[in-house]
C-alpha cells in the first residue's frame, strides 16, 4: 500500500488517500472520536464517525494517544479544523503493531516540573513545541553549513579526545585513557589551525565539553560548537567574515515559520555590526545602570559575568561585538594588539536574549610570544607541540572563532533556557536519558 504524507494532502481534497502515522491527540465527543495524526510532513485533524462503519468504529473506541496508525480515508476541506483547515474523514483505521499504553496521559502533565520534563524527555520530543525547535535548529545548522560551503570552506573532524586544554582548567572533563590523562575537547581550534597550511578556511561541527559548575540558563556541560579557522585574516577580516556569516543565518531564519510561532520577529542586523571595546562597555554598564550580581558596578579588570552581558546587550538592542578585553582576561592564543599590548584582538558576539554567542580571535602567530604567553598561564608547552610547530613552520596571521549553536536558536526563539534547544540536554546533575 503507498501512504501520502500528511503535508501533501492539500493538493488531495476530496479524494480517498491512505496515510500513517501516530495519535498526536484523541477526544470523543458523543459518538465522534476526533483525532490528530502526526507524521514527519506535519498534523492532519482526522474523524471517525458511525457512517465510517463498524470496523472504524470499533477501532476507535480503543484508540489511545501516540499509537501509530494506519488510516484511509477522504481528504475535506473545513475551515475550522485545526492545522492547515483540512480534515480526514476516516473510513478505516488500524494500529500498526499494538495500541499504545494508557499509561502516557501520566507521564507528562501540563502541570510537570522541569526535571520530569527532562526525565521523559524522549517523550517531549513529541511534542510540536520540542519537536518545531529541533526543526529550527536543523535548519540553523544547514544554513551555517552553507554559507562555509558557499565560501569553499573545507570541513573537517577533529577528535574530541584531547590531551591539551583550550579554555582554561577549571572546565575540564578529565578522564583514564588507557591509564593516560585524557579531556574531553573544550574546542576543536587548536586542530582547526593545524591544517591552514593545507586545507586553508576550515570549519567543523562538533560536540565541545564544559564541566560547567554554574546553573545558569545558558549553560550546557555539551554543546554543538561551530568553529572555523582562517589564514591570513587580521581582526577587522575576521568580523567582517563573522558580520556576512550572520546576515546570512539571520535572513535563513526570518524565513521560518517557527520564529512567527513562536512570538518572536528576526531583524537582520546591518554591517557593520556595533563595536564596543571592553574598556567602553564598563563606562555603558554605569550609563545603563547595570549592577555586578554583587550589587556594585564592574570595574576595569572584572570579568563581563552573564547577567551584565546581557542586559548590556539587549540595551543596545542589536548583535554587538564587544572587543579589545584586557591580557588575562581570555586564554594564551589571542593575539596581543599592536597598538596596545595591554588588550588583545579578541572579540565576542553579543545578540539579545542570551548575550555571548561566538568567541572570537586574532591568533598569536608569533612562537616565542606564544610560549611566553603559556608560561604566564602557567601552561606546560610540552603537550602543544603540535599546536607550537606552526609557529615554526610557516606561521601568518591567522583567525578563527567558536558559535555555541544551542544559545543562538535560544536567542531567535527567545527560549527561557538553553536545554530546549538540545535532544538530550547534558547540565550539572544530568546525564539522562
Ligand atoms: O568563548 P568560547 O569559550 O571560545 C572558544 O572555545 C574558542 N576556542 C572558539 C574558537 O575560537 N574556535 O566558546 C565559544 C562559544 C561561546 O560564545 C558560547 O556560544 C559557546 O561557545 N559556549 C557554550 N554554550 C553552551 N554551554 C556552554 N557551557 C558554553 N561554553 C561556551
Amino acid at each position: 500500500m503507498s501512504f501520502e504524507s500528511i503535508k501533501s494532502l492539500k493538493s488531495r481534497i476530496g479524494e480517498e488517500v491512505s496515510v500513517r502515522g501516530w495519535l498526536h491527540h484523541v477526544r470523543r465527543q458523543g459518538k465522534l472520536t476526533f483525532l490528530v495524526i502526526r507524521d514527519n510532513t506535519g498534523y492532519i485533524q482526522s474523524v471517525i464517525k458511525p457512517a465510517s462503519g463498524e470496523a472504524a468504529t470499533t477501532v476507535a473506541k480503543k484508540l489511545t494517544r501516540e499509537t501509530a496508525v494506519t488510516a484511509k480515508g477522504v481528504v475535506k476541506e473545513d475551515k475550522r479544523a485545526p492545522y492547515n483547515g483540512l480534515e480526514l474523514q476516516i473510513n478505516n483505521i488500524s494500529p500498526v503493531i499494538d495500541y499504545a499504553s494508557p499509561e502516557l496521559e501520566h507521564e507528562i502533565r501540563p502541570d510537570s516540573g522541569p526535571q520530569v520534563l527532562l526525565n521523559k524527555r524522549h517523550l517531549v520530543l513529541r511534542g510540536e513545541q520540542a519537536s518545531d525547535i529541533m526543526r529550527f535548529r536543523d535548519l540553523m545548522t544547514r544554513s551555517f553549513r552553507k554559507f562555509f560551503f558557499l565560501r569553499d570552506f573545507v570541513e573537517v573532524t577533529p577528535s574530541t579526545i584531547v590531551q591539551t586544554q583550550v579554555e582554561g582548567g577549571s572546565t575540564l572533563f578529565s578522564f583514564d585513557y588507557f591509564e593516560q590523562e585524557a579531556y574531553l575537547t573544550q574546542s576543536s581550534q587548536l586542530y582547526l589551525e593545524t591544517v591552514l597550511a593545507s586545507l586553508g578556511n576550515v570549519f567543523c561541527v562538533l560536540p565541545s565539553f564544559r564541566a560547567e559548575k554554574s546553573r545558569t540558563r545558558r549553560h550546557l556541560t555539551e554543546y554543538t560548537h561551530i568553529e572555523a579557522e582562517m589564514p591570513w585574516y587580521d581582526f577587522d577580516d575576521l568580523l567582517n567574515f563573522m558580520e556576512d556569516m550572520m546576515i546570512h543565518v539571520y535572513s535563513s531564519a526570518k524565513e521560518s515559520p517557527t520564529v512567527a510561532k513562536f512570538d518572536q520577529k528576526v531583524d537582520i542586523p546591518k554591517k557593520p555590526f556595533e563595536r564596543v571595546s571592553y574598556e567602553k562597555a564598563i563606562d555603558l554598564l554605569r550609563e545603563y545602570d547595570i549592577k555586578g550580581e554583587s550589587g556594585t558596578f564592574l570595574e576595569y579588570g572584572e570579568d563581563l559575568t552573564e547577567g551584565p552581558e546581557r542586559m548590556l546587550v539587549d540595551a543596545i538592542g542589536k548583535p554587538t561585538f564587544l572587543t579589545h578585553f584586557p591580557v588575562g582576561m581570555k586564554p594564551f592564543y589571542m593575539k596581543l594588539n599592536d597598538n596596545n599590548p595591554k588588550v588583545m584582538n579578541a572579540a565576542d558576539l553579543l545578540i539579545p536574549n542570551v548575550g555571548e554567542i561566538i568567541g572570537a580571535s586574532q591568533r598569536e602567530d608569533d612562537y616565542e610570544l606564544l610560549l611566553n604567553r603559556m608560561k604566564e598561564e602557567g601552561l606546560d608547552p610540552s603537550p602543544y607541540y603540535w599546536y607550537l610547530d606552526q609557529r615554526k613552520y610557516g606561521t601568518v596571521p591567522h583567525s578563527g572563532f567558536g558559535l555555541g549553536l544551542e544559545r543562538f536558536v535560544q536567542a531567535i526563539l527567545n527560549l527561557d533556557h538553553i536545554r530546549e534547544a538540545c535532544l538530550y540536554p547534558r547540565l550539572i546533575n544530568r546525564a539522562t536519558p
